[in-house]
């Protein structure tokens, strides 16, 4: 499957006054193919949106961003990472990668209706439709009516305000203006917050179906059992960290990262045992591994950064794997 986006090495921090350092992003390293479905699980405040805010260059001016994240394609790659504000805003965002943001609500013009928010998108993102006729009024609203039936948003929706959408339809409202562009790569900020259970279901299918077409999608998430129905390979990330990283059926079924084996033994269906402890907070890491105070199986050597091996395309960074 061909590589869209090759991310290596991906640190953030943000320098905060009177010294302090937020390490929120450290060396993540994850590819995401055409017709593929990455699912990055962790608990909140891990750096999952840091992350997709840095492939976008939505961070801001207090982020120091390293590494690489190239995207590619037949003809050229480009590295999202130095590449300038305006060929992110020109060419990446909303054309090639699109973003179902986390924060629907917080996301859209309060002052505009769904239609507008679409009926804009649609023309800066396909000029043909940009020319001020009547013609073009008439072209941008029947796109704007197809880009909603897309993901399932009613006609009737698009006359609504943010405030007047439920949480589902704002949802898919911006889901709708993440595919305006067609773009090759969606990044799904937490795209089932806040849905009831059949909606959240409705919501992942739609996602499928689009990894199906062919794009390629990043699903943030904090529940596994979503990822383990869209996903094709799972990101574990720990306090910034990407500690556990292979196809999703091994991972889930095998895992091999004590975290990770911990996430699994606290979901309900497994007898609710959850971690002991809390996540450290990434302004005061420690300089071995992070997991190491909640960690039944640490030892000695954990009082280093574990590096990541890898089994056969299931990568573990762990000085003492199950
Ligand atoms: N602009 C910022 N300045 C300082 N710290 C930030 C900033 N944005 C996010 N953070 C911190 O980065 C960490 C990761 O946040 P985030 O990526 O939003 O977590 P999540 O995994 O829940 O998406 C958190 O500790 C958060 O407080
Ligand atoms: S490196 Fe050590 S402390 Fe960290 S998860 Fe592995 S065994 Fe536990
Ligand atoms: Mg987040």
């Amino acid at each position: 499957m061909t590589v869209l986006v090759d991310v290596r090495d991906l640190s953030v921090r943000f320098r905060l006054p009177r010294g302090t350092t937020v390490r929120a992003v450290s060396g993540a390293s994850f590819q995401l193919r055409a017709g593929r479905c990455l699912a990055l699980v962790g608990e909140s405040g891990c750096g999952k949106s840091v992350l997709v805010g840095a492939l976008l260059g939505l961070l801001p001016g207090n982020a120091e961003v390293a590494g690489t994240a190239a995207l590619t394609d037949g003809v050229g790659r480009v590295d999202l990472l130095t590449a300038p504000e305006p060929v992110l805003a020109r060419q990446i965002r909303g054309r090639r990668i699109g973003l179902v943001p986390q924060s629907p609500t917080a996301h859209l013009t309060p002052v505009h209706t769904v239609r507008r928010h679409l009926t804009e998108t649609l023309a800066t993102l396909r000029p043909t439709i940009g020319r001020p006729t009547r013609r073009r009024r008439r072209a941008a609203d029947l796109a704007a009516v197809e880009a909603g039936a897309r993901v399932g948003l009613p006609a009737s929706a698009l006359d609504h305000y943010p405030h007047e959408l439920s949480g589902g339809m704002a949802q898919r409202a911006v889901t709708a203006l993440a595919l305006a562009g067609d773009p090759e790569v969606l990044l799904a900020d937490e795209p089932t917050t806040g849905l009831d259970a059949p909606l959240a279901r409705r919501t992942l299918d739609e996602l499928r179906h689009l990894v199906d077409l062919g794009h390629a999608v990043l699903l943030i998430t904090h529940d596994l059992d979503a990822a383990a129905r869209i996903a094709d390979d799972i990101a574990v990330m720990y306090a910034s960290r990407i500690v556990e990283t292979g196809p999703v059926e091994t991972v889930l079924h095998r895992p091999r990262h004590p975290y990770t084996a911990g996430l699994l033994a606290a979901l309900p269906r497994n007898g609710f045992h959850p971690i002991p402890g809390l996540p450290p907070q990434l302004d005061s890491l420690p300089d071995g591994c992070a997991f190491e105070p909640r960690c039944q199986r640490a030892g000695a050597e954990c009082a280093q950064v574990p590096l990541a091996a890898t089994d056969g395309g299931h990568l573990v960074a762990c000085h003492r794997p199950c």
